[in-house]
């Protein structure tokens, strides 16, 4: 006997989390090296999901879950359709926060900071390291096959998977990178047997200021 059709997919995910600063009463001089450490590698296929929370044009916040393309040690990018209604958004107003999670670990980071435009080199290189699953996607990000039924949908797809094999397709031209350059990370450690660890760094003049909170 057949199983039945299992009427919903599961989908699990692991976010990889990097490491953390051996002592987390040590206040930093500078977070950006931490925040770094907390990230997976830019070399590691699964790429941490983020909240990004833009503002719309009547104030209100807005917000989805994008990757992390990379951190340079500076900035955060991450990469998506220029037609979009973020990039609207960041076209306005650039001011973001982005909000990551490892609920098994206890840990959430929050940055909070302006987007500007990443530089063509770098959303290209970004494309080419991208499965070719997310650069056939990059591709059919259409209003007009959205609107189209599944099957309808699957077809067009796997038309333009077979003209364009893999390895030959650059980033469509409507492909865009944002770098995030952070004012204010929030680093915050769960902590089973007391009180949750919350550490904010604010940019002041040149350096930060640190901050423990409670939360
Ligand atoms: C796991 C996951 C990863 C995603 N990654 C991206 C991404 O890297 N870039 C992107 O533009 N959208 C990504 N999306 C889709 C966005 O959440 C969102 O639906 C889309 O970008 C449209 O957002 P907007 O209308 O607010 O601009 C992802 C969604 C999920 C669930």
């Amino acid at each position: 006997m057949s199983e039945p059709e299992p009427r919903l997919v599961t989908i699990t995910s692991t976010q990889a989390f990097g490491e953390d600063q051996p002592n987390p009463d040590e206040t930093l001089p500078d977070p950006l090296a931490l925040l770094g450490g907390w990230l997976p590698a830019n070399t590691d296929e699964l790429r941490p999901l983020m909240t990004l929370a833009t503002i719309d044009a009547d104030g209100y916040p807005d917000s989805r879950n994008v990757l992390l393309s990379e951190f340079d040690g500076e900035a955060l990018f991450f990469h998506t359709d220029a037609r979009s209604r973020k990039a609207s958004e960041l076209a306005a107003n650039p001011r973001v926060s982005l909000t990551f999670v490892w609920s098994e670990l206890g840990r959430q980071l929050t940055v909070v900071g302006d987007a500007e435009p990443a530089s063509a080199e770098e959303a290209a290189a970004v494309f080419a390291s991208r499965s070719r699953y997310l650069q056939l996607l990059a591709w059919s990000n259409t209003s007009e096959l959205a609107e189209r039924g599944v099957a309808a949908r699957r077809e067009a797809w796997a038309a333009f998977a077979a003209e364009h094999p893999d390895g030959t397709l650059d980033a469509p031209p409507t492909w865009v990178g944002f770098r995030v350059t952070p004012r204010r990370i929030t680093f915050w450690r769960g902590d089973l047997d007391g009180p949750s660890n919350r550490v904010e760094y604010t940019r002041s003049g040149d350096g930060w200021s640190a901050e423990r909170l409670p939360g």
